[in-house]
């Protein structure tokens, strides 16, 4: 069984907590603090889906399975790190910011573009697309990519769609749209960011 300290807590969303790994600290472990683990299992369960499919790992974190801990069962996934070291922040962070600086921005902007491109095309399903799920890992200075790190999967009574690709997409084509809306809302107090992203 391993400890998860204080020391060693990233940050927390409405049901679970997120731990770096007290052996690896390239993986963070994530605990449920609320609700039951049902959304955990459905969550395995499409990474399975994703193992299978071989996708890249290079917008969604890789699963290492189940562990151990004092807080209950948890699951193990690659902790998405900056070039510097630092635990990447979240999109939401990065466009709500008030003191963003300008040279972000075109950086910020391709990222956004290029997961939107990958999501679709590596037909990757998610549930509501929200800024606080996806991380900005800075790969340099003022560029990056978008890693999503929660809300992956079909959370449909009948998830046909995860193994019909073409309708996969349609529904990713869906969710992307109110993922721009979200975007251009949550920066509305940066012209400049907002005008990047319309461009
Ligand atoms: N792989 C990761 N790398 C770095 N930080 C992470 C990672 N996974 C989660 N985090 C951090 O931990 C926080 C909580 O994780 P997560 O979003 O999975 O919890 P949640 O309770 O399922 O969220 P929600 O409220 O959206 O259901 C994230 O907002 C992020 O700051
Ligand atoms: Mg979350």
């Amino acid at each position: 069984m391993i400890i998860l300290d204080a020391t060693s807590f990233i940050g927390k969303g409405l049901h679970r907590e997120c731990y770096i790994h007290p052996d690896d600290s390239n993986q963070c472990v994530k605990v449920v603090v609320h609700g039951d683990l049902s959304e955990s299992k459905r969550e395995q369960k499409y990474y399975k889906f994703l193992q299978k499919k071989n996708i890249r790992w290079d917008i969604v974190p890789r699963f290492h399975g189940l562990v151990e801990t004092d807080k209950g069962s948890g699951a193990v996934f690659d902790l998405i790190r900056d070039f510097n070291g630092e635990v990447s922040k979240t999109l939401e962070y990065y466009l709500s910011s008030e003191q963003l600086d300008k040279k972000e921005i075109p950086g910020i902007c391709e990222a956004i573009a290029t997961f939107k491109r990958e999501l679709h095309s590596q037909a990757i399903i998610t549930m509501t697309l929200s800024p606080k799920n996806i991380m900005y890992k800075k790969t340099a200075g003022n560029e990056g990519c978008l890693v999503l790190i929660d809300n992956i999967g079909n959370s449909d009574f009948i998830p046909v769609c995860t193994y019909i690709t073409y309708l996969a997409k349609k529904k990713i084509a869906r969710k992307l749209l109110r993922f721009e809306q979200t975007v251009l809302k949550m920066c509305a107090h940066n012209k400049a960011l907002q005008k990047g992203l319309k461009t």
